[in-house]
């Protein structure tokens, strides 16, 4: 974990201290508080004004049972959490791999970059919260492709019922959620309810939508856990909760047709100007600037994690890595195995120079030797 070390020591989050299980670089830091779900105009702002509209705006079918109908919105909290409110409060398992270093961003022993938004929830519900969403970016380290970006955003919403049995609230929890949908996409549209498993709620599901042909999951749900109740000092025997929690890059992507998640990020006129405030539009692609790959192999050892590589990559690069993929792998006469793996480099707004690219693969492989302590082939 060392090579975070020197990359975080950069400077960031100074209320929170570092300690040796800080795995986070500046790329990420940085990202904290871009709030592009707060930018009107933006496909995940406009997706996620439409969420608010709806829980705000007594759209929500009222709840025909003992729970309250307004709804209060979240949308400024801080993403640096405890560990305990991420995942302890939740009931997940200390072994479980969302937990692990190499799935998600820990700033110290105690603190991580939020996985998802239903960290908020029981600390919300334990302020005495019955009914809320909460909006913001949540953050996990992952491979380098279109669909995947180590910062995306959620929204979680939560709806407490006094002496109510969990059938009775789990109906109620998807019929709220189909009409949510319903008013997003602003049309009728095919959607099915499938089995889940989280480990904070029983019953669960995920709701998947039929668009385009393709069947697209797009949030899970459940009603919470008793223990999760207990941990938000709630009596679960006169107490029952649904919670829910939706991405909405791959909504995003889906509805506005957008092809690559970095685009959300762009700063290109070309991307940011075709959206509008509470519409729906299809994005028109326009040229992209050329793309170029390098491949990098050298030997594996026994520590090596694939996402430690797509992170150092990152904290390289940055958004001008298109994708990194294995390319080959092989064993030698004496079993050590050496694996190749392209890096496609491709700046969202501008064309890279051999240059730029030289320097990028020459960090990337001096990161690789001195901070994976692999040898290069
Ligand atoms: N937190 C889950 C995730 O990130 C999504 C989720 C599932 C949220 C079920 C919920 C829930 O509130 O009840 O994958």
């Amino acid at each position: 974990m060392l090579f975070f070390r020197r990359i975080a020591n950069k400077g960031f989050c100074n209320t929170i201290q570092r300690d040796e299980f800080c795995n986070v670089s500046t790329k990420i830091t940085d990202m904290i508080g871009m709030n592009l779900y707060k930018q009107p105009n933006h496909p995940l702002g406009i997706l996620s004004n439409s969420i608010k509209t709806f829980f705000l705006n007594d759209s929500t079918p009222k709840s025909q049972i003992n729970a309250k109908d307004t709804f209060k919105i979240y949308d400024s909290l801080s993403p640096i959490v405890d560990v305990k409110d991420c995942f302890k409060d939740l009931l997940v398992e200390d072994s479980h791999e969302t937990m692990s270093p190499k799935n998600t961003y820990f700033i110290n022993k105690n603190h991580v970059l939020r996985t998802h938004m239903t960290t908020h929830d029981v600390d919300l519900l334990k302020k005495g919260e019955e009914a809320f969403i909460s909006i913001g970016d949540v953050y996990r380290r992952d491979s380098i492709d279109a669909t995947h970006y180590p910062v995306f955003h959620q929204v979680d919403g939560v709806r407490l019922y006094k002496n109510q049995n969990k059938e009775v609230v789990f109906n109620e929890l998807k019929f709220c959620l189909e009409q949510l949908i319903k008013s997003i996409i602003k049309q009728d549209i095919q959607m099915r309810w499938i089995d889940a498993y989280f480990p904070f709620t029983d019953p669960s599901a995920e709701l998947e939508i039929l668009y385009d042909n393709k069947w697209l999951e797009i949030l899970g749900c459940g009603v919470l856990r008793d223990g999760v109740l207990k941990n938000a000092n709630i009596n679960p025997e006169l107490n029952t909760a649904w919670a829910f929690g939706l991405g909405l890059e791959r909504l995003a992507m889906t509805l506005f047709n957008i092809p690559d998640i970095r685009l959300f990020w762009s700063k290109d006129k070309r991307f940011l100007k075709q959206f509008k405030q509470n519409e729906i539009t299809k994005f028109k692609s326009y040229s992209k600037f050329p793309t170029c790959f390098k491949d990098f192999s050298f030997y594996i050892n026994n520590d090596f994690q694939e996402n430690d590589l797509h992170e150092l990559i990152r904290s390289i690069a940055g958004d001008i890595v298109e994708e990194v993929k294995l390319k080959d792998t092989f064993k030698t006469k004496e079993g050590k195995e050496s694996q190749c793996y392209r890096v496609n480099f491709r700046h969202m707004d501008k064309s890279l120079t051999n240059e730029e690219i030289n320097i990028l693969q020459f960090k990337i492989r001096e990161g690789i030797v001195n901070d994976l302590k692999l040898e290069l082939r």
